[in-house]
Formats: C-alpha cells, sequence, structure tokens
C-alpha cells in the first residue's frame, strides 16, 4: 500500500465517525482532504469549523456548510491530520503551516481524531522538527528565545501564515519531553504558537499502512 493509499484509508475512515446533526472540526493537510471529500459525498446535514484557508476552500468545494469557530461553544469532534505520532499521541503539527487554527479548533472538541498513514508513527518526536508561528514584530528575538530553550536552528518559512504571522521551523533534535517543552515554548514572547499537540488532547489516532487499519487510543499504544 502507497503512503496516498494509506492516507486516503484512514481519511476516508474518520469520516465513518460523523454523523448527521454533528459540529465537525476539519484539520488542513493531505490525509484529512480525504475526510473531507468523504463528509461532501455523504450529504450529511452537519456544521463544520475549518482550520486553514485551504481547507476552507476544499470544504465549500464539496457542500459542507460552513461557520467562524467563534459561533460554536464546542465541536462534536474534530479531524486533523499529523506530521508525527508518538509512542503516548503526542503530535507534531504544522508541516502545512496551520497549527495555530489547528490547536484552537482541537480544543473545542472532546473528540480529538488524528488520521495518518503509518510512516507518522515515531519513537519520539523531533526529527520531522518543530513548526512555529511567530509575530513578525522581531521575528530573531524570538528565535534566539527558542535556541536558548535547545533548539539547534530556527529556520524561517517563506510567506505569512493565514493569520499574517511568519512561520519556522525549530530544529531541537529528539524531544524527551514534549509537555516541558510545549510549556517553555508557550511562555516565550511573540511566538503565537507550536506544533507540539500533547497526547492528552487526542482520542483516538486512526493509521492505514502496509500493516493495515488500526485505531490506536491512549488504552491500546503500545
Ligand atoms: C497542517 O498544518 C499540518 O498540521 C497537517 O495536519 C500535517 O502536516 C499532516 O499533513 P498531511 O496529512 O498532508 O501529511
Amino acid at each position: 500500500m502507497s503512503a496516498d493509499a494509506a492516507k486516503r484509508a484512514a481519511g476516508r475512515r474518520a469520516a465513518e465517525l460523523v454523523s448527521d446533526g454533528m459540529t465537525v472540526g476539519l484539520g488542513t493537510g493531505t490525509t484529512v482532504a480525504h475526510t473531507i471529500i468523504a463528509l461532501g459525498e455523504r450529504a450529511l446535514d452537519i456544521t463544520c469549523v475549518a482550520t486553514s484557508h485551504a481547507t476552507e476552500q476544499l470544504a465549500t468545494q464539496v457542500g459542507l456548510r460552513l461557520v467562524a469557530p467563534d459561533e460554536v461553544e464546542s465541536l462534536d469532534i474534530a479531524v486533523d491530520g499529523a506530521d508525527e505520532v508518538d509512542s503516548e499521541l503526542n503530535l507534531t503539527k504544522g508541516g502545512g503551516g496551520a497549527l495555530m487554527r489547528e490547536k484552537i479548533v482541537a480544543s473545542l472538541t472532546e473528540r480529538f481524531v488524528v488520521v495518518a498513514d503509518d510512516s507518522k508513527l515515531v519513537g519520539r518526536l523531533g526529527d520531522f522538527g518543530t513548526p512555529i508561528e511567530l509575530m513578525p514584530f522581531a521575528p530573531r528575538t524570538v528565535a534566539r528565545a527558542i535556541e536558548r530553550l535547545g533548539a539547534r536552528e530556527v529556520l524561517l518559512r517563506e510567506g505569512p501564515s493565514d493569520n499574517g504571522n511568519l512561520l519556522a521551523d525549530a530544529r531541537f533534535g529528539t524531544i524527551e519531553d514534549p509537555a516541558a517543552l510545549s510549556a517553555a515554548l508557550d511562555a516565550v514572547p511573540g511566538l503565537a504558537g507550536h506544533g507540539i499537540f500533547l497526547g492528552s488532547m487526542v482520542e483516538r489516532v486512526l493509521v492505514d499502512g502496509p500493516g493495515g487499519a488500526r485505531t490506536i487510543t491512549a488504552a491500546s499504544r503500545s
């Protein structure tokens, strides 16, 4: 099974968790795009919140009803992809640059479902790098603060985020304690958001790949 086929299988499987009347958070990326397309095909009566301009565009194309996040108090479910998933369901996210909106939308639900091909499963976070969103006011100052937390380098990406901020990737190497690093990054002035999502946010991870379809929860993780 190719990575693309695995993404499609995992993404479409998540759509089966959605039923009429639900409010649904829609993540960003090539895996959750399959969820969005499958939801459009099912023509359910659902109300969705998107995590990026790209997802807004796709959801609109397939006929899903979108509202702004502030129009809902909570979401019944949110589905999103990931760049890395460790054995405690901690995630690296933000490869597509949507990390801040993704974290806000994930915070609106008790059922945050992650979809991934099995290449995303890792022992420890870090090889991918840690996506960062930072205020454009003083990017070098923010980058230096991130380096003081242990990043070997902080590479700025081209172009703005959907929020008009800057994006960067911090290289910490293997992250031994994602919760501690997450808290330290949260405390950096001018750092608007980062791509470490703690496992406590995640209800389940739907994974597909050559090994077949798997559902990983905090209870079932190996
Ligand atoms: C978007 O900013 C990311 O968090 C994506 O969810 C993540 O990069 C996974 O993307 P793919 O599903 O395209 O691999």
